[in-house]
This record gives C-alpha cells, sequence and structure tokens, in this order.
C-alpha cells in the first residue's frame, strides 16, 4: 500500500488490508505492509487523525507504525503496488529498474468495483478533518474487500 507521506492513506489500507486478508483465511500467503513515496515523515507514527478514524470503525489501529520511503527493492519485491492516487503511482513508475512488467503497479481504487472510472483515486486527507478521514477509510475499505475477493480467487 502506497501514499504520499505514508502516515495516513496507506498506513489505513495496510490495517484494513491486513485485518481483510487475515478475515479471509489469507495471513500466511499474503504480507501487506505500507510505503510513501515521500520521505518527510520517515519514522514517524500514522497521523493521529488516521488512527482515530480506524478506532472509531473498529479497526486494530496501528500502533506499531512507522513510516518508510518506498526503494527499488520494495517495488521489485512487492508482487502488488496498490497506490492511493495516480501521482503515487507516476513515482513507483520511476523506480522500477530494466524492462520490467510494471502491471503490478496500480491504483487501489481500481480493486472497487464501485468505483467510478475517472475517479478512481483514494484522496489525500491531510489537510483535511476527521470527516474526511472517515470518507477516505470508507474507499479504502470497499477497494480492500474488492481486493481480498479477487485474492481469495487467485490462490483457490
Ligand atoms: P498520506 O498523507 O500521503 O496519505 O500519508 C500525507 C501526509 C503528509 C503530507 C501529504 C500527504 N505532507 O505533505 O507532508
Amino acid at each position: 500500500m502506497v501514499c504520499l507521506g505514508n502516515i495516513c492513506r496507506s498506513p489505513m489500507a495496510a490495517v484494513v488490508g491486513r485485518a481483510m486478508v487475515e478475515e479471509a483465511g489469507l495471513g500466511e500467503r499474503f504480507l501487506v505492509e505500507s510505503f510513501g513515496t515521500a520521505g518527510y515523515h520517515v519514522g514517524e507514527a500514522a497521523d493521529r487523525r488516521a488512527v482515530a478514524a480506524l478506532r472509531r470503525r473498529g479497526w486494530p489501529a496501528g500502533d506499531a507504525h512507522r513510516a518508510r520511503r518506498i526503494t527499488p527493492d520494495d517495488v521489485a519485491d512487492c508482487e502488488l503496488v496498490l497506490c492511493a492516487d495516480r501521482s503515487n503511482v507516476d513515482q513507483v513508475l520511476r523506480l522500477v529498474r530494466g524492462p520490467r512488467d510494471r502491471s503490478h503497479i496500480q491504483l487501489l481504487r481500481s480493486f472497487d468495483p464501485a468505483a467510478p472510472p475517472g475517479d478512481d483515486e483514494v484522496p489525500d486527507p491531510w489537510g483535511g478533518d476527521s470527516s474526511d478521514f472517515d470518507h477516505t477509510l470508507e474507499l479504502i475499505e470497499a477497494a480492500c474487500r474488492g481486493l481480498v475477493e479477487r485474492l481469495a480467487v487467485a490462490v483457490r
């Protein structure tokens, strides 16, 4: 899971994705991690508003999170690199080494069957308020539900 700062969207997506993967019995097969494309917040915990939104909606809030910046090795190692928005995709594509297949780099919301075409990003809530964080988290939940359904089919 990738966003810009790795303190809001992608840490929430990792908590939700990890919980849904576990719930689906796929915890032994998939490790869900998160990264940012920028280094501004490396080493920091998740934004307290992201943690509060997770708690409001009953998710295990990621106390252990520390922000990381994604590297070319991370991009190569991950089976799927799921980005919150298009600028994240653009940044991650710059980290692909050589003439490698790039189809594993996708927008997270491409897994949400209800995501309208052209409105398939997870908006950045950083400058917003708690309702923006709640909205962001709802989009993340819908995308992760679709993602885990696809993963379950893929490993069957
Ligand atoms: P995130 O949110 O990409 O969802 O973690 C942001 C966090 C920090 C900044 C921007 C977005 N920032 O500019 O510092």
